[in-house]
């Protein structure tokens, strides 16, 4: 593809985003589908001046990551449903200067997840972050009901309360071991390289008849997800999740609903 005057611009607003394959994916997708278009990384601190300059400068449309998706919602014009509920914007579409911010993690939550059946399934859910804001949010939208487990009561709290479910601490091992489970999900960095050893929920409270997913994907076989497929459970690992809120994005900004194995290919062809 040549870059021209005609060239559009999208890209990555966040700080560390060297260590992003937003590049490589979205890049690959423009290429595919013939788009005269590029999708940059931008490393910044300051998401007021970045968003300016999507104005200033017509960039058509940014992901947003670390530390911003909560603080960009003070500088856009409009937020979906979604995004305003988990109170996080992960994508901007800029639409003739008007920037409008969607959440597209929590559909890619949940997308592995809708075949197996979410509606009235006894969901935990480990961690109370942001991504867990998002996963918490996809399972109530599809009718689950949920356990928030976390190491901090308060923010566990709040999130339990926020989506009407109930929350038990990560040091309360009785109530864990009470837990009546149909699908656990970690949403932590517990089990993240290079501390890949660590496991956010204790093992020994598995059961085969759990579905286990793990949010993570640098390495995509978690100790987690590693235990629960020892144990014969049904496993999904965080690689649908990056790759199918990163279509959702590309949907947003170009109308097609990119082919994923495209962006496979693009993270398997790396180097
Ligand atoms: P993100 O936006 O990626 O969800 P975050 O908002 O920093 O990131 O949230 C990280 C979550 O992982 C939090 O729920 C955090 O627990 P606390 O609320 O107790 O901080 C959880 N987490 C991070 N490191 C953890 C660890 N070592 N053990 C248990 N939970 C951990």
């Amino acid at each position: 593809m040549t870059i021209d005057a005609y060239t559009a611009l999208y890209g990555v607003f966040g700080n560390p985003v060297r260590h992003s394959k937003g590049p490589l994916i979205h890049n690959a997708c423009f290429q595919h589908y013939h788009k005269n278009a590029v999708y940059l990384a931008f490393e910044t601190d300051n998401i007021k001046s970045a968003v300016d300059a999507m104005k200033t400068v017509d960039i058509k449309g940014a992901s947003i990551t670390i530390p911003h998706k909560s603080s960009i919602l003070d500088h856009i014009d409009s937020v979906d449903q979604g995004a305003q509920a988990i109170g996080a914007v992960n994508t901007i579409v800029n639409n003739n200067g008007r920037l409008m911010g969607y959440n597209t993690d929590w559909k890619a939550a949940i997308l592995p997840l809708t075949p197996l059946g979410i509606k009235g399934k006894k969901v935990c859910i480990i961690g109370a972050g942001g991504a867990a804001q998002a996963v918490t949010y996809g399972i109530k939208n599809e009718k689950g009901s949920f356990t928030i487990l976390n190491r901090t009561s308060e923010t566990g709290q709040l999130l339990a309360s926020k989506f009407g479910g109930q929350f038990v601490s990560l040091q309360d091992d009785e109530a864990i071991a009470g837990l009546d489970i149909d699908i656990l999900i970690n949403t932590t960095p517990v089990g993240m390289y290079p501390k890949t050893d660590a496991t956010p929920f204790p093992l020994k409270y598995l059961r085969s008849d759990m579905i286990v997913m793990d949010i993570i994907y640098n390495p995509l076989q978690t100790t987690l997800l590693t235990q629960a497929k020892n144990m014969g459970c049904k496993t999904i690992n965080g690689l649908s999740m990056f790759l199918y809120q990163a279509a959702a994005q590309f949907k947003l900004w170009t109308d097609i609903n990119p082919d994923i194995t495209i962006m496979k290919e693009a993270l398997t062809n790396e180097h």
